[in-house]
């Protein structure tokens, strides 16, 4: 059979029943306008459909979260993607673990099913296209020879337009319970951690060091959405992107220790961060992650400004200050 030239098909550990991607998200918003002009100006595709907002990239047709119009910022509902042919037996394993499956939200028909997690959020786990990478996502930090300008003028700086959904970071009541409830009845498994303060989860079948984060919260919420861009150069365009626009509040640039991605967060009007993230450590689907639980200290970001000090404040029904 003849290859098709750069095409990496979806990944797969035989065997064993999980999750494969992070589909989407849905939050609620209390103003779509501004919430359009945020992600516009972070390189998002914003479409209106109905009465909510497409978020996606650019080049891509899939729809990696959606915002509809609530009283506050709340994270509604989180979709995790699975295999056609695992859907029946998921929902069987589901069941089996004594969670109890809901009826979609209103407005939210799907052929998945639903249930909620430890906390109460909303999950969906639905047939889809494997999204989640099925290898390293390629990073491009370019030099330039001798006797060549490698910076453009500013005003000829290229639009930064992220790639892809990386994952989500929601806060939790227990970090422990958390990884419990997310690796025995969606399959993932725990890369990394930080003593009950702060956990990543990545797939089974291939994923980034974490398609999904949980940080210790007194309540549930959203922290950061992220986004993968193609290198540390785009990470600091994007900020500057952001900055102009009048979004200039976040932390960055940095790299973290856990997943070793480069990051800039940008902080929203409403007190959650979206994140430009390049160059996160990828598991592949027939690797068994080495994971470690780190001090804090040595294990947030190796180099970096400091956070802000309400980096890790859950916002969620709060006024942001
Ligand atoms: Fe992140």
């Amino acid at each position: 059979m003849t290859a098709i030239r750069g095409f990496v098909g979806a990944s797969r550990r035989p065997g064993v029943l999980g999750v494969h991607s992070m589909d989407n998200f849905n939050m609620l918003v209390p103003d779509l306008e501004k919430a359009k002009e945020f992600y516009s100006a972070f390189g998002i595709d914003v479409r209106e459909e109905g009465n909510a907002l497409g978020l996606y990239t650019f080049g891509n047709t899939h729809r990696w979260g959606s915002l509809s119009e609530g009283p506050g910022k709340k994270l509604n509902f989180l979709s995790f993607g699975v295999f056609g042919d695992e859907v029946a037996d998921l929902r069987r394993h589901v069941e089996g673990q004594g969670v109890k499956l809901l009826d979609a939200p209103p407005g939210f028909e799907s052929d998945g099913f639903w249930f909620r997690d430890h906390d109460g959020n909303i999950i969906e786990m639905r047939a889809a296209e494997k999204t989640s990478p099925n290898e390293k996502s390629d990073t491009q930090n370019i030099s330039v020879p001798a006797n060549v300008a490698g910076a453009p003028l500013r005003s000829k700086a290229p639009v930064v337009r992220p790639r892809r959904l990386a994952h989500i970071l929601i806060f939790t009541r227990d970090v422990d319970k958390a990884v419990a409830f997310y690796c025995s009845v969606l399959g993932l498994r725990l890369s990394d951690r930080s003593g009950d303060g702060i956990a990543f989860l990545h797939g089974i079948h291939g994923s980034d060091h974490h398609l999904i984060a949980f940080a210790k919260s007194d309540a549930p919420g959203l922290h950061h959405c992220s986004w993968d861009v193609g290198s540390i150069n785009e990470v600091g365009l994007g900020a500057m992107q952001m900055a102009d626009k009048g979004f200039s509040k976040g932390w960055g640039l940095g790299r973290h220790v856990l997943g070793s991605n480069f990051f800039h967060y940008v902080r929203d009007p409403w007190g959650s961060y979206s994140e430009y993230s390049s160059d996160i450590d990828y598991v592949s689907a027939d690797h068994d992650w080495n994971s470690g639980d780190h001090a804090a200290e040595d294990a947030f970001y190796i180099w970096g400004p400091k956070p802000p000090d309400d980096f890790t404040f859950n916002y969620e029904g709060k006024t942001p200050k």
